[in-house]
Parts: structure tokens; sequence; C-alpha cells
């Protein structure tokens, strides 16, 4: 079952606050006043299921607090619909700040598994932020397999600290896939690749897609990738155009790029793809210079420096492979930010800590 607790995701300069409405009811968000309403060419939206609401950044943060506002519906009629019930739940919300260490936990792979997800960021503790980085579900066959990531992002956030989403490779799979979309945080173009900006960390988030050429017939036609990473080529051109809005932006103290699939990497005989838009995303990341790109998908721990013998192109930052998946043990990422650069530490849903490295 959807948890109806929402989950402030950070895209762009705004929040997207995600909450699941069980019942025919319209939908708002208030923040100091002012009023977000969850509508759609000025229609209010009413049908049960997941609701957007997009609020700026820095209002939230300045606030420090919202409320989720749902309005239940006798009926959705054409004339005189009546509002039968109001309900407010207010959220504290705790915002990243700005020059000082900063500590987010990454999590991926769940591959459906919410309860060893909860335990490996127990092992890490407190954090600022969350990253969800794909693979969170097994497929995508039906809408309730939405469920792992929202509802692990609303039980380690509570909605009040920001998330920030990556789609995998298995969040492609399944008759679902195609309504994906609706259910998590999208930038222009309702694609699921865009930067953000928490405090001093700035972040661009890439999606990769499938994990192998969309002519596999494990995919039976179902694969339109290339075209979508080369979308992907000319949005990262258009972040380096607009760099001082971006990574050069004011304020900015770390910038990291977050991608499900490490493309950088050598992944064998299948799964090394797109040899053209990948090193020329990775020539692209040099202008950027960021940290760190912090990957999942090999359900392996693994820190890839530049001139690694897996590396394909040569890297402007090293690769964190920061989730693991073996038998029940599950693992991922306490990352932490500080003035000296990226710590990162690798803890399991066992309660073990089996790395902590400086980037
Ligand atoms: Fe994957």
């Amino acid at each position: 079952m959807f948890s109806t607790a929402p989950v402030v995701y950070a895209v762009g300069d705004e929040y997207q606050i995600m909450f699941y409405v069980r019942c025919t009811a319209y939908a708002k968000v208030v923040i100091g006043g002012r009023e977000f309403k969850d509508s759609v060419c000025g229609v209010m939206r009413s049908a049960k299921g997941m609701r957007r609401v997009r609020v700026p950044r820095s209002l939230l943060d300045e606030c420090g607090e919202y409320t989720v506002v749902t309005q239940n519906l006798l009926a959705r009629v054409a004339y005189n619909p009546k509002i039968i019930k109001t309900t407010e739940n207010k959220y504290k919300f705790r915002p990243v700040k700005s020059g000082t260490a900063v500590r987010a936990f990454m999590t991926g792979d769940a591959h459906g598994d919410i309860e060893n997800v909860i335990k490996s960021a127990k092992s890490f503790g407190a954090f600022d932020f969350l990253i969800l980085n794909g693979d969170m579900p097994n497929k995508c066959d039906r809408v309730r397999d939405f469920e792992t990531p929202h509802n692990v992002a609303a039980r380690l956030t509570g909605g009040e600290i920001p998330a920030i989403f990556a789609k995998g490779n298995h969040e492609n799979r399944g008759a679902a896939a195609e309504i994906f979309h609706n259910f998590f945080p999208v930038g222009s173009g309702d694609t699921l690749f865009y930067t953000f900006r928490l405090g001093g960390i700035w972040g661009l988030v890439l999606d990769c897609g499938e994990d192998k050429e969309d002519d596999n017939a494990e995919y039976g036609g179902s694969a339109d990738f290339s075209q979508y990473r080369r979308q992907q080529t000319e949005f990262i051109k258009r972040i380096i155009a607009d760099s001082e809005n971006e990574y050069e932006a004011p304020g900015v103290e770390h910038r990291i790029v977050v991608s499900h699939v490490p493309f950088i990497r050598d992944m064998g005989k299948l799964f090394t793809i797109e040899e053209k838009t990948f090193s020329e995303w990775t020539k692209l990341l040099g202008t950027i210079k960021p940290e760190a790109i912090f990957s999942a998908h090999l359900h392996r721990y693994e820190i890839m420096r530049n001139g690694s013998e897996y590396a394909r192109f040569p890297s402007p930052c090293p690769t964190v492979v920061g989730t693991f998946r073996r038998d029940n043990c599950l693992g991922g990422s306490g990352i932490t930010f500080d003035k000296d650069g990226i710590t990162v530490d690798f803890t399991t849903s066992e309660g073990k800590t089996v790395l902590s490295e400086k980037i």
C-alpha cells in the first residue's frame, strides 16, 4: 500500500512535494501563508493517486514547515461538487545548510526489499538528505510496484528532509513503466534527468535507461533509450552554457553526479554500450568537474578512480558504486560533505561499515 506521507524531492530550483491520496479529493500545500494547489490547466485534480505540488525551494527552506491540505469530495460531479471533509497535516522541514558538514544516505538496488534499506540507513545514522539511486522495485508491471521507492523515501525522510531520485534500469520494465514519470520527480519535459541544489551541494541526475542495447531481444521493441541518452547530451551542454546559474552559481561548495548505471565503467560484453554517447558525457563532465559520480547497479561496492583497469574513458572524478546486494544483505552509502571534500561510508543492513574512505 502506498504511504500517504509526503516526500520532498529536489529538482532545479524547486521542491516537488509528492504524496498519495486514497480517495477523491482536492489537494494543496500551504507554506508561509501561500497556497500551492494541485491543479492542471486551471482544473483542480481530484482523482485518487499520486499527487505532485511544485513549490519554490527558497520559500520552503526559509519557512521550515509546510502543510498538506486535502479536501475530500462527495463526488466529482460536473456541477456543484461538494467538499465533505478537510484534512490538514503539518510537517517540519529541515533544509540542507550551506557552510556546514552535510550527511546524505544513498540507497539503490533494493529490488523491493524495503526493510533492509531501512536497516542499512540506520547503520549510517542520522542524515540530512536521501538519495534513491534506482532499481528500487524489481520491475514495473503494475502501479503498486512504485510503492517501494515512494515508501522507502517516506519512511526515511518523514517528509522532513529532502530526497533525490534517480531511475534505474529495472524501473523501465513492465506495463506500468510508461507512466512511471507520473509518480516520481521529473525535470522539464517529464524527463528523469535534471539538476538540483541543496544548500551548497549542486547535483546532476542522469538516467542511463536500460543496461543493454535497445535492440536486445529481452526488450522486445520496448526500449528507445539511445535517443533519450542523446537528449541528455544536449541537456548537459545547456547546463554548461548556463554554468553561472548551475554549478558555478554563488554558494556552490560541492558538485556531484547521480547515475544508477556507472556509465564510465566497462561492464562486460552485453552491458558495455553507447561508446559514443557515454564518452561524450564523460568529456562534458570534464568541464563541469564534479567531485564524484554516485552509482549503483552492480550490486557491489567499488570506488573506481581514474586509470582503473575497468575505466572505459579518462574520468574527471571517481565513480562511487555505492550499493551492495548479496543473499539477505543490502548495503548503501553514507556520504559526508565537508569543506575538505567528500567521505563515503559503505554501510550494510547487517549493521556493518565495510569501508570508510575519503574521495
Ligand atoms: Fe541496475
